[in-house]
């Protein structure tokens, strides 16, 4: 075991402060990672502040999975990655590998995943830390490769962000000639505008936030409704292939369902604890589906970093040392942010 430098908070209520954490050391078939940036995903501000009924948090809690970094240390037993390697990490840190899910490729609905943070923690007891940290330990099946042509702060968001957006964009089969709405230009609609357009669809962004309209176009949108403009809406009945939902708070997912042509899809990824009230004549007229969507799986991420590594995709982040993450939490709620904060875990060494 070792001590690493970290950010926690004790409380749903209690800022972010500077604390040691304890980190085993690498076992067999582990990776020991210097964390280089973290993005700040808006799923570690429901944690944090124990937002979500179903996942009560424990503190003290350390959020953070968009981890990327390098390898400082393998185990005996690790083949894949040496020291020096630029790696991920996302929201999985283990998983069994021999369940149907696992088989599938889709760990992160394995009985027996261990989340990066809020997770009970089978080496250590108690739970899981995450990547507001200088180092982690993860499982050599739970890491990515990262592409090194890629800018490693806009890369730390494709772990969380990229892949949650890619992974329903590539279910709903979005390609060329298909008409996609991303709704809430957030670390995720970004991401969904940036790969809806990327895979050839025609990209409709519905934004709450005039301000952010030129920034949906030069994202790669085609066309920009906010969405309080009823007129704008109603441009767009009938006629969306399928609608990535990426906002973080409660809203109106009705009025994206009348959006959709027949047999469209609405995919939910964004996760407010209160449940959405949904109009059954919504579905039914148009023969209409509503579903949701979980990260992805280890070797859909890889193919997603791959994706970006060719196409030069990453987030657009605003970079922050670790001290300012309080402030970076207030201007997310906000909606002040362009459109990912990425930590610079650098400014932990002052700590
Ligand atoms: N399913 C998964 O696997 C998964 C993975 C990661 C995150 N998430 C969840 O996805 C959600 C989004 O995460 P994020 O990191 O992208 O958050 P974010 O950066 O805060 O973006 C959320 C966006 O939602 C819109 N929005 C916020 N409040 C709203 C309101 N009251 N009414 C309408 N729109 C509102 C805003 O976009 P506009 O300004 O454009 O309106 C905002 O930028 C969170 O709930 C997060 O927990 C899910
Ligand atoms: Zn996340
Ligand atoms: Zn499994």
């Amino acid at each position: 075991m070792y001590k690493a430098k970290a950010y926690s908070v004790a409380s749903a209520t209690s800022p972010f402060g500077a604390t040691r954490i304890a980190r085993r050391d690498p076992m067999a078939h582990d990776v020991q990672i210097e964390i280089l940036f973290c993005g700040i995903c808006h799923s570690d501000v429901h944690q944090a502040r124990n937002e979500w009924s179903g996942m009560p948090t424990v503190y003290p809690c350390v959020p953070g999975h968009e981890i990327v970094g390098r390898v400082a240390k393998v185990g005996s037993a690790v083949t894949r990655f040496r020291q020096g390697d630029l790696v991920g990490v996302g929201c999985m840190v283990d998983s069994d590998g021999t369940c149907p899910e696992c088989q599938a490729g889709l760990e992160q609905f394995c009985p027996n995943a261990t989340f990066t943070y809020n997770s009970p923690d089978e080496h250590l007891g108690g739970v899981t830390h995450g990547g507001y940290s200088d180092s982690v330990v993860v499982d050599e099946r739970s890491v990515l490769r990262v592409p090194s042509n890629l800018d490693l702060a806009g890369v730390a968001p494709l772990l969380c962000a990229g892949i949650t957006t890619y992974s329903p964009m590539r279910r709903q089969g979005v390609t060329k000639g298909k008409k996609v709405g991303v709704v809430g230009l957030g670390g995720l609609g970004h991401m969904g505008v940036k790969f809806a357009r990327a895979l050839g669809a025609h990209v409709v962004v519905f934004t709450t936030s005039p301000g952010k309209k030129e920034d949906a176009l030069r994202l790669g949108a085609h066309e920009v409704v906010v969405s309080r403009n009823a007129a704008e809406m109603r441009k767009h009945a009938g006629s969306l292939d399928f609608v990535l939902d990426a906002v973080s708070a409660e809203h109106d997912v009705n009025a994206y369902l009348q959006l959709l042509r027949r047999d469209g899809n609405l995919t939910l990824v964004g996760a407010p604890d209160k449940p959405h009230a949904i109009s059954a004549f919504g579905l039914i007229f148009g023969n209409k589906s509503l579903s949701g969507s979980l990260i992805g799986g280890i070797r859909q991420t890889q193919e997603m970093l791959d994706f970006c590594g060719e196409r030069g995709i990453t987030a657009d982040v605003e970079v922050i040392p670790i001290q300012k993450v309080n402030e970076a939490y207030e201007r997310l709620l906000r909606q002040d942010v362009k459109y990912r904060f990425s930590i610079d875990m650098g400014s932990l060494k002052s700590e």
